[in-house]
């Protein structure tokens, strides 16, 4: 191997001398990666439009983690499937929100342009970045109480969530800006009704309209509350309510196959047995095909 190494190299030393200069430059490409950009003043000056709330942050981490996360990392320290820089160091954070917006609609090498989305995307995703860099805060459980009220007054039917929190003076207050989904229980995946995109006002309360016509045994269907955010305890809460519809009658509903043969219908049980029996004549007809071959003494 090294032989052959050798020989297609050589032992010149112009050759080495060439080798070590390549390496060294690609030493010194890979540590200055990335050379300082020049960010136009009035770019460096804009100033992000949105406000710093959970919604926003929501969104933000939402189009980072479709877009971005793949080659910044989920932490956005650059360690994606590209090296990109990191968003937690002191020369990142310094720059304004501007700039970074700037920068990431011009796009640069690898990095893309992404002129063509919403700018508000772009300033939520920023306001997201920012939080990458901010040390985490250790959150402690919040001790909430959640109240589900249904109400059918206004021919609507209405499903309100209100959540509270307990203060450390053991009052209770509206718990603001809070996600909630709401969910019909199912056997298999529970079924998100009203969206995925409600917050508790300031009252800590949240409404959705209920879905007409969903199937319930007697109509009784369990609803589920649960809150978004990992901070408090409870996170969720059931009730039962009778908003469903009775299980639609098929007009095969009591015929099936795993029910009381007595409802069987005749058709179906001849062309059950029909089928079964066709497989077994298939298998016997071939059965006795090779007892004659072996009879005839083929392949004797
Ligand atoms: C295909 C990979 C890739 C994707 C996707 C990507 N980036 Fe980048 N990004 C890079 C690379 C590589 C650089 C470094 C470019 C340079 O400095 O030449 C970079 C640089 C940046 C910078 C400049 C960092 C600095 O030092 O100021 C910002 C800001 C940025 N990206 C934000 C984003 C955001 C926000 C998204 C998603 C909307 C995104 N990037 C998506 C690869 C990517």
């Amino acid at each position: 191997m090294i032989k052959k190494l050798r020989i297609m190299i050589g032992t010149n030393k112009k050759n080495i001398l060439a080798l070590t200069f390549i390496f060294s430059s690609l030493l010194v490409l890979a540590s200055t990666q990335f050379p300082p950009w020049d960010v136009p003043v009035e770019a460096n000056d804009l100033e992000n439009p949105i406000t710093v709330d959970k919604k926003n942050l929501d969104a933000g981490k939402a189009f980072f983690d479709l877009s971005c996360k793949a080659c910044h990392g989920a932490t956005g320290l650059g360690d994606g499937a590209v090296p990109s820089g990191d968003f937690t160091t002191k020369a990142f954070t310094g720059q304004t929100d501007g700039a970074i917006f700037w920068k990431i609609q011009q796009g640069r090498g690898l990095m893309p342009s992404f002129k063509a989305v919403q700018e508000t995307s772009l300033w939520q995703a920023i306001t997201y970045i920012r939080t990458l860099a901010a040390p985490q805060e250790i959150v402690a459980m919040k001790n909430a109480t959640i109240v589900i009220e249904f109400d059918e007054s206004n021919s609507k039917k209405l499903i309100t969530a209100k959540v509270y929190e307990t203060l450390e003076n053991g009052e209770q207050a509206p718990a603001k800006e809070v996600k909630v989904n709401f969910f019909i229980k199912r056997y298999f995946a529970d079924m998100l009704i009203g969206g995925s995109n409600n917050y508790t006002d300031d009252n800590g309360s949240v409404s959705i309209s209920f879905p007409e016509g969903v199937p319930g045994k007697e109509g009784k269907l369990q609803v589920m509350a649960k809150l978004d955010d990992s901070g408090f305890n409870p996170a969720g809460l059931t009730e039962e309510v009778a908003w469903g519809v009775e299980k639609a009658a098929y007009w095969n509903d009591d015929r099936q196959l795993w029910k009381n043969n007595d409802f069987v219908p005749l058709w179906l049980l001849i062309s059950f047995f029909g089928v079964i029996g066709g497989i077994l004549i298939a298998i016997l007809y071939v059965l006795l095909q090779v007892v004659k071959i072996r009879k005839l003494g083929v392949g004797r």
